[in-house]
């Protein structure tokens, strides 16, 4: 079997912590059980993308079980957990192209070892494979019946792939599902954040000014969770719909060229290019920290910083430090990539539990309609998606009404009023 991961030897540590991930999985367990019984992915070879976690290696087992033969790379070259490879290597038998810290070219190379296999179906998180096999193996495209997307910037370039006529095969957007960005975006995103910036600062939140760029499900969970820990927020938007949300959930809102003047912890979850740059940089106070939690790492202008920069160094893990001619310093954690990814975990199993159950799903979607789908976008159908809403609600011991007869036929007529 082929692999490239960093050390076998740490798959004891990996496989201790996959399990643990997946006590806290209870709908993916569920689907796992029925796969293994069913087999529906039988045969199928599948290239993954994923961030290689505790809760992507549960879904690989998951894909295993059913049938398939999942390969699995990295969604980001600092986001793997090296136990883990080793672990679904050592373990489980299912091949890993991931090192964490790898170089541009090694993530390349890694991809494309994952497209060497021939995959007839894609998984991604970021859209990178489907960007790959588009530009550098467009031949191979035929071969495949559909991929799925994870998030919502995957998503974006997807659907503007689509609109140019230019996307080669099906796409299931999963980010679309309800059962993944209401929770996943918003619950996931915003926990994992605050324990990356924790984690790389050890910063005390209360009283601070936190300015947060984007106020989409991400950054709303976000600005939640750090105002549950008395932050004062500060949200920055382009979208006028947004900034009334974030006016009326209770925060200030206003242009990051204010913000940059008094915030002193900045995190930007946007999904879009140089949120901040050189002209907020000059702006900001002395020790400012600012961080990025968006899928690339294209939110901060790097790139200007460190021109800015006369001298630059290393703090502590994750946290680098660039002083100004004039003195003043600025505080850049994860090298503004994901910072609940590279400086923490990502997001809890328990939140990742639906968002991968719609991946499983979403596979056997795929490959039972690859007939007569096109070369569109799709969301998975809703009914699936209720059944994972229903499905976690009863592993977590919630319950909850039912309509009564009256009521159904209340809702379906239109005759009835007052
Ligand atoms: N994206 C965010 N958190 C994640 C996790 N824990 N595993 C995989 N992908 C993620």
């Amino acid at each position: 079997m082929k692999y490239d991961v960093k050390d076998l030897k740490l798959a004891k540590a990996g496989k201790n912590r996959i399990e643990w991930a997946e006590k806290f999985m209870p709908v993916l367990r569920s689907i796992k059980q029925r796969f293994s019984k069913d087999k529906p992915l039988k045969g199928v070879k599948m290239a993954c993308c994923l961030h290689v976690t505790t809760e992507t290696a549960n879904l690989m087992i998951t894909l295993k079980a059913g049938g398939a033969e999942p390969y699995l790379c990295a969604s980001n070259p600092l986001s793997t957990q090296d136990d883990v490879a080793a672990s679904l290597v050592a373990d489980y038998h299912i091949p890993v192209f991931a090192i964490r810290a790898e170089s541009n070219k090694v993530y390349y190379d890694h991809i494309n070892a994952c497209l060497d296999i021939h995959p007839s179906i894609t998984m991604d998180d970021g859209a990178d494979l489907v960007s790959t096999l588009h530009t550098k193996r467009r031949e191979q495209a035929s071969e495949i019946m559909g991929g799925s997307e994870e998030t919502t910037t995957g998503v974006i370039r997807l659907k503007a792939m689509e609109q140019k006529g230019v996307l080669l095969f099906p796409v299931l957007a999963i980010n679309d599902s309800s059962t993944k960005h209401f929770f996943d975006n918003r619950y996931g995103t915003g926990q994992s954040t605050i324990d990356g910036i924790m984690r790389a600062t050890n910063y005390l939140l209360a009283g601070s000014n936190f300015v947060v760029a984007g106020y989409g499900w991400c950054g709303r969970g976000v600005a939640r969770r750090a105002s549950g820990l008395g932050a004062n927020i500060i949200v920055t938007e382009v979208d006028p719909l947004k900034a009334i949300e974030a006016a009326m959930d209770g925060y200030r809102v206003m242009p990051m060229k204010q913000a940059a003047k008094i915030g002193d912890i900045f995190v930007t979850l946007t999904g879009d290019i140089n949120v901040i740059a050189a002209d907020h940089f000059r702006l900001m106070k002395d020790g400012a920290i600012v961080c990025n939690s968006g899928h690339f790492d294209v939110e901060i202008d790097i790139k200007s910083l460190e021109k800015m920069t006369a001298k630059k160094r290393d703090i502590r893990p994750n946290v680098v430090e660039y002083a100004f001619r004039d003195g003043k310093r600025i505080l850049l954690l994860a090298e503004g990539r994901l910072i609940n990814l590279a400086s923490a975990e990502g997001h809890p199993a328990a939140v990742m539990d639906m968002s991968f159950a719609n991946q499983a799903l979403g596979a056997e979607w795929v490959l039972g309609n690859a007939s007569k789908l096109e070369r569109k976008v799709y969301a998975l159908p809703q009914k699936i998606d209720m059944e994972i809403a229903r499905l976690k609600l009863q592993s977590m011991g919630v319950t909850i009404d039912k309509l009564t007869p009256e009521q159904r036929k209340y809702l379906a007529s239109w005759e009835m009023g007052t």
